[in-house]
């Protein structure tokens, strides 16, 4: 029997965010912050705005959610457990160091907004939990790494195994966290619920 192997996995980790940690995070309470936040935040606003943004984030505004409000400290605490578990299976040698909270921030994706497809380049671990997510809400979607080296390789088939696939969409519910490799490039397509979409993303580092 021939053998094949599956090598230089891409692995992409999906909990509860009260799978961990001892503090639970409320997700209403955090819709509420994340919503009032956005509501007073002038700055974030006018950038989301003239960098063509749809909806709000506070990446560009608010770089210091934790310190500010008490959910985010909380949720920070909880993200480094997951983010640690994620290490841990990734099986990284981080010579006694850590992996660290690098950005936190908002994002309020409206009706019809969409992300375009991008990656972190600065971090190792990048990801998401979820806050509101209304019936119709878009998926994430995962774009296979090796794809810009694939010049001549066909299409896999529709129904190709999920782990052969070239994208992956990846539909989470409120209270989700997601987390990846920072260099795995993805995107928010459009938001097709007539409700806002709200998820807080964050980067991790090597520090
Ligand atoms: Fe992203």
């Amino acid at each position: 029997m021939p053998q094949i192997a599956s090598l230089f996995v891409t692995r992409l980790y999906r909990a509860r965010l009260s799978e961990l940690g001892k503090k639970r995070i409320d997700t209403s309470e955090l819709e509420n912050a994340c919503l009032s936040i956005a509501g007073d935040d002038e700055a974030g606003q006018r950038w989301s705005e003239d960098n063509g943004y749809p909806g709000y984030t506070s990446y560009a505004s608010l770089t210091d959610l934790p310190w500010r409000f008490p959910i985010f400290a909380d949720l920070v605490k909880v993200l480094d457990k997951h983010v640690a578990a994620f290490a841990k299976d990734a099986q990284f040698d981080l010579d006694g160091r850590k992996l660290r909270l690098e950005d936190i921030w908002i994002n309020i994706l409206p009706p019809g907004g969409i992300h375009t497809s991008h990656i972190h380049p600065h971090s190792v671990v990048s990801g998401t939990t979820y806050v509101s997510v209304p019936d119709g809400a878009s998926a994430i979607k995962f774009e296979d790494p090796r794809s810009a080296r694939m010049m001549a390789a066909p299409a896999r088939k529709a129904k190709a195994r999920r782990e052969m696939q070239s994208f992956i969409y990846e539909a989470p519910a409120p209270g989700d966290v997601l987390l990846w490799e920072s260099w795995l490039r993805h995107e928010v397509p459009m938001n097709m619920a007539e409700e806002e979409r709200i998820s807080v993303s964050f980067n991790y580092a090597w520090s």
